[in-house]
């Protein structure tokens, strides 16, 4: 078993690169950027030495695709979503000591000398290979830009570099059934020479360091993760590509092509660090090469194999590096039964909930924190969040301490009165507070955050409980001075409650802290203090303002969050059903053959025995004739009758049936499959030529 952080000198925490190829989301904070930013405050209100780094993560296939897709070139593209993320996340509270990009300079610089010095000693494999090219586009087709049925899974639309079903890590060649995304063409082979990293040089090291060093302190969902992936055999991994978008390979030959996203985006943990020395005037490197520091990964399921498998391998080829001490990833967060998809737009957005809930950061980081995705999928719904805020925050947390404070301030004009001797419920009250520090860390250090945010709402309760039953507010008219006990017991409570939620609920600990006058104390409170000092907050301390620390979330607000997902539902049902592409182009001359012309039905009815037919007779000006039509499904044969239509005269008949149908009637039919008549928008002769 692996030491906990208190082993340790320092502490390197990183969370996942989000691509930059759209805003953050809520599956992203409850997957990573939550608990990762829980840890950081937590390890830094302990005084412990600790580095918090992440950045954008701006490579990749997918960043040319969404570019195309909205019309702007990569480069726009990248700005435009990093400085969306970045404000999100300095509004949400996500406490970086640096967020950086990879498409800064200190990072191409930093990937490109990793690059090389595994290259100069020899830890790649130069290969030319046989690759995946489309004929149409002309261009090597890597990762996302082919898709393909999974060899281990069968799932139909894996990407080249990984299946997100099953989440393989693959190679394009892997795939049944290519297809090109960027044409739909069938990819052929073509030779292109790569780099790889043979993987398989390191697999007797993988299984020392992680099957027998981390079987009991890795999380049972990612150390399973990495034994079937050893235990399946690991293969040489490209780290080029053959794109024109990315960090070029820095060497001689390799013209036009660039280092695997995957190569450089994990490198750019090391980056930020630099950033961040650099602009501190620190050194970077403790925090990545002493063997004395602590390093962590915070990520969702599917990066699993980069963080515990090929990254690690890179650093391990490297020579100078520390290797991840814990990798824990989270499970999937699901919103209202559905997967999160930024492409289908089904998203709880940060920047969109910040605007539409002001101030409520905390209820958002509560609600993904009771409910985080740690050992399964889980879901997100507006229901709990509502329950969870209206229940838990504001009739457990903020309750509490509203009644603490308000009776305070009633009895004693907000200042602690000197406590009477105690009770023995008293007694076991601050006992009990005392023993919450270790309870939380105790959580908080085995990565339990659901089960951390628990115990800090217990302790809201217990303040509540010790309140109900000593009912100050019936005790103040015979016995005063037990009141004033009373509540000191409860302040102390408030003020536990201050130090000990600041991970989970910083803009709440905050504002306590700030009620409480904290920053007037003698010796500030710390994590440690609320087990070990007497009292948090002495007697003759006098209280700030009244702070309302939750608000109710009414039901009105839920339903228009309801009503946001399902116009994006319609929206998807709509666009999912595409139109057909432009036919060939035909000339003027082949148009004018078509014979239409205005007619009227004059009668109809359902071909016996045929579900779809309707025999109609219509009046074409010219004549009166059969026409057979398969729209029974559409509409009914009384709903025809009467109704002014166009018609294709000159069509050949031909029979259905045993029934010669003699000409057709024009129809548009949309992308959902609704069929109308082209019909005149005004009444007109038939016979009337439409051309
Ligand atoms: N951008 C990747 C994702 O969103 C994560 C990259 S993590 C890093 O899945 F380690 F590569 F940086
Ligand atoms: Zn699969």
């Amino acid at each position: 078993m692996a030491a906990d952080s208190g082993a340790f000198k320092r502490t390197t925490i990183t969370a996942a690169l989000p691509y930059t190829n759209g805003p953050i989301h809520i599956g992203h904070l409850a997957g990573v950027y939550v608990p990762a930013d829980i840890y950081a405050r937590f390890l830094r209100l302990q005084k412990k030495e600790v580095l918090f780094v992440c950045g954008s993560d701006e490579h990749g296939v997918a960043i040319p695709m969404k570019a195309k897709k909205e019309g702007i070139s990569p480069r726009e593209l990248i700005d435009k979503y990093h400085a969306i993320i970045k404000k999100s996340f300095e509004d949400f509270g996500i406490a970086f000591d640096n967020y950086s990009r990879t498409s800064a300079e200190i990072h191409h610089q930093t990937a490109s000398d990793f690059f090389s010095s595994l290259y100069r000693q020899g830890d790649f494999i130069e290969e030319v290979s046989e690759q995946l090219y489309d004929p149409e586009a002309q261009q090597f087709l890597a990762d996302r830009f082919v898709v393909g049925t999974c060899p281990k899974c069968g799932h139909e639309s894996a990407y080249g570099d990984q299946c997100e079903q099953c989440g393989s890590s693959l190679n394009a060649t892997d795939l049944i059934n290519p297809r090109s995304v960027i044409s739909g063409a069938t990819p052929v082979l073509k030779k292109t020479k790569h780099w790889f990293l043979p993987l398989d040089r390191y697999e007797s090291f993988l299984k020392g360091w992680i099957l027998e060093g981390h079987k009991d302190d890795w999380k049972p969902n990612v150390y399973g993760q990495c034994k079937s992936w050893i235990d399946d055999g690991l293969k040489p991994r490209a780290v080029t590509r053959d794109l024109d978008w990315g960090i070029p390979v820095p060497l001689k030959g390799a013209e036009g092509k660039v280092l695997y996203v995957w190569f450089d985006a994990p490198i750019g943990y090391i980056s930020s660090t630099k950033e961040w020395a650099a602009r501190e005037g620190q050194a970077w490197e403790p925090w990545w090469q002493d063997p004395e520091t602590r390093l962590l990964h915070f990520i969702g399921k599917d990066n699993i194999v980069f963080h515990c498998i090929i990254f690690p391998a890179m650093l391990k080829a490297h020579g100078t590096y520390v290797l991840p001490d814990n990798v824990p990833a989270n499970e999937f967060l699901n919103l209202e039964g559905q997967k999160l998809s930024t492409s289908r737009n089904w998203a709880v957005w940060l920047h969109e909930y910040l605007e539409e809930f002001p101030g409520m950061q905390d209820v958002l980081r509560y609600t993904l924190t009771a409910n985080a995705p740690e050992t399964k999928d889980n879901d997100f719904t507006w229901k709990d969040f509502q329950a969870r805020n209206n229940n838990e925050l504001v009739a457990i947390f903020g309750n509490f301490v509203n009644r603490v404070s308000v009776l305070t301030g009633k009895y004693f004009d907000s200042c602690l009165p000197q406590p009477a001797a105690l009770s023995p419920r008293d007694e076991e009250t601050l006992e009990q507070l005392r023993a919450f520090p270790e309870r939380i860390a105790d959580c908080l250090e085995r990565f339990r955050f659901r089960e951390g945010s628990q115990e800090l709402m217990n302790l809201a309760r217990l303040g509540n409980k010790y309140l109900a039953d000593e009912e100050p507010w019936k005790v103040i008219k015979q016995d005063p001075q037990r009141v004033g006990t009373i509540l000191f017991i409860g302040q102390q409570i408030a003020a536990a409650l201050a130090v000990l939620s600041e991970p989970f609920l910083p803009f709440t600990s905050s504002k306590l802290q700030e009620m409480l006058r904290m920053d007037t104390l003698a010796s500030p409170c710390n994590w440690e203090q609320v087990s070990r000092a007497e009292y948090l907050l002495p007697a003759g301390h006098c209280l700030g303002e009244a702070q309302l620390l939750f608000r109710k979330v009414e039901d009105s607000e839920i339903q228009a969050q309801l009503d946001k997902l399902e116009a994006t539902k319609k929206q998807n049902d709509m666009e999912n059903t595409s139109l057909p592409a432009q036919k060939e182009t035909i000339q003027y001359d082949d148009f004018g053959k078509m014979d239409i012309r205005v007619g009227t039905i004059l009668q109809a009815e359902k071909m016996p025995k045929a579900n779809k037919l309707i025999v109609m007779k219509v009046d074409t000006g010219i004549d009166t004739r059969t026409i057979i039509s398969g729209i029974a499904e559409h509409f009914t044969p009384e709903e025809l009758v009467g109704k002014q239509v166009s018609v294709l005269v000159n069509l050949a008949p031909r029979p259905l049936r045993g029934v010669e149908s003699q000409g057709m009637i024009l129809l548009a039919e949309d992308a959902s499959g609704k069929l109308v008549f082209v019909s005149p928008e005004q009444a007109v002769g038939n016979g009337a030529v439409v051309r």
